[in-house]
């Protein structure tokens, strides 16, 4: 055996534990806006309590493991703790790069543990309704800061002519919408277009409807329904799946009830993990064992309890080309997104000459 190997195997193993719980108390300092309370400016344990409005036994050991795993600072001689410019971005604040809804995410999956162990012994799943009723709207809320910040910007700009379709007026529909967030932005930035956002579940569908009626959106709305009986009369130029297609029962039906949806000169925008089918092709990419955990705790078990093909987010770039041919789509092209954990595909069939044509 290799000692110097294994030892630096088992320092990996220390670091993975550590960041494991460093990862909950993240989720706990976005939660408690303990975040935001060191952010400003430096004080004690006492003060950063009292502004977040907390007990401060439980911030002053928080801080502990903070200081010493790297993530805020500590001065001792004053006993103030604050939190490094650098570090900002990724812990406080609306973007993207802040890791707290992740990390809140994370947390959340683990209340779930036993649950989807149990399925390693008994297999079936776990329904998506035992993960909204300890995770609720969280589940979405990294999303909804992608969508904040790049979905008009940065997603939809990749596939040409897009944009400019859904300026002059489209009928649009976004498949397995969840909170609806991206339904309703769109609606709002293109209002010449009409947009229905579709899911499963009902609760996601009351925050989309209710986030809709607050913006005040009269060219949106939003329906409970099955993919699989969407109906395939090619009434829709525009039909987007963000995250959604891998996740679903009976993907080839739903992918073939889509393009049929489709009017012959319309387009799915469809947006999925940005990972091979192939195992070793992702490996060494940073995001691909993020992915099939996620994929594990979440994707496969609900699509099982649904009875369902449990493709996981893994299905990869080759079987979704695969799949997208087979459901009729003769015209894929995979583009990059603005983030490298997803591509966006733009499926077309027939290649009708028309404003879509552009690429
Ligand atoms: C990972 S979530 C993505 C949600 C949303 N697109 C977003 O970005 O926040 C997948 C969604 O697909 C929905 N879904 C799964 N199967 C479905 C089906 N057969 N019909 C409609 N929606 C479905 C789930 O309810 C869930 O909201």
């Amino acid at each position: 055996m290799d000692t110097d190997k294994s030892s630096a195997f088992g320092e990996r193993l220390l670091d993975l534990v550590t960041g494991n719980v460093l990862t909950l108390l993240i989720a706990i300092g976005h939660r408690t806006g303990l975040f935001d309370a060191v952010a400003e400016g430096p004080a004690d344990a006492v003060d950063l309590a009292v502004r977040a409005g907390l007990d401060e036994r439980y911030v002053r050991e928080w801080l502990g493991a903070m200081v010493t795993g790297g993530i805020l600072s500590y001065d001792a001689a004053t006993g103030r703790y604050s939190l490094p410019e650098e570090h900002r971005p990724f812990l406080t604040g609306s973007g993207v790069g802040n890791i707290g809804p992740a990390a809140g995410m994370l947390a959340n999956l683990g209340v779930l543990l036993p649950q989807v162990q149990r399925c390693f012994v008994e297999g079936g799943g776990v329904p998506h309704s035992a993960f909204a009723s300890v995770a609720g709207a969280t589940l979405g809320e990294q999303w909804q800061r992608v969508y904040d910040e790049q979905l008009v910007s940065g997603f939809l700009p990749v596939v040409p002519g897009l944009v400019d379709g859904l300026r002059s007026g489209a009928r649009v529909l976004d498949l397995g919408c969840g909170t609806g967030h991206a339904i309703n932005l769109m609606a709002q930035e293109f209002p010449a277009s009409r947009f229905v956002g579709l899911d499963l579940s009902p609760d996601a569908i009351a925050l989309a409807e209710a986030e809709r009626a607050s913006r005040g959106l009269a060219n949106a709305s939003f329906t409970v329904a099955d993919a699989t009986t969407l109906a395939t009369d090619g009434s829709f130029d525009v039909i987007t799946a963000f995250d959604a297609i891998h996740d679903q029962r009976e993907p080839d039906e739903v992918l073939r009830r889509i393009r049929g949806a489709l009017t012959p000169d319309g387009v799915f925008v469809m947006v999925d993990v940005n990972l091979s089918s192939d195992l070793e092709k992702n490996l060494g990419n940073p995001f691909a064992a993020l992915s099939y955990g996620v994929s594990l705790l979440y994707c496969v078990p609900t699509c099982r309890a649904d009875g369902g093909a449990a493709l996981g987010a893994l299905w990869g770039r080759e079987l979704a080309a695969r799949m997208l041919a087979d459901a009729g789509f003769d015209d894929v092209r995979f583009h990059d997104s603005p983030r490298p954990q997803n591509y966006v595909a733009a499926c077309r069939f027939g290649r009708a000459v028309s404003e879509w044509a552009g690429g």
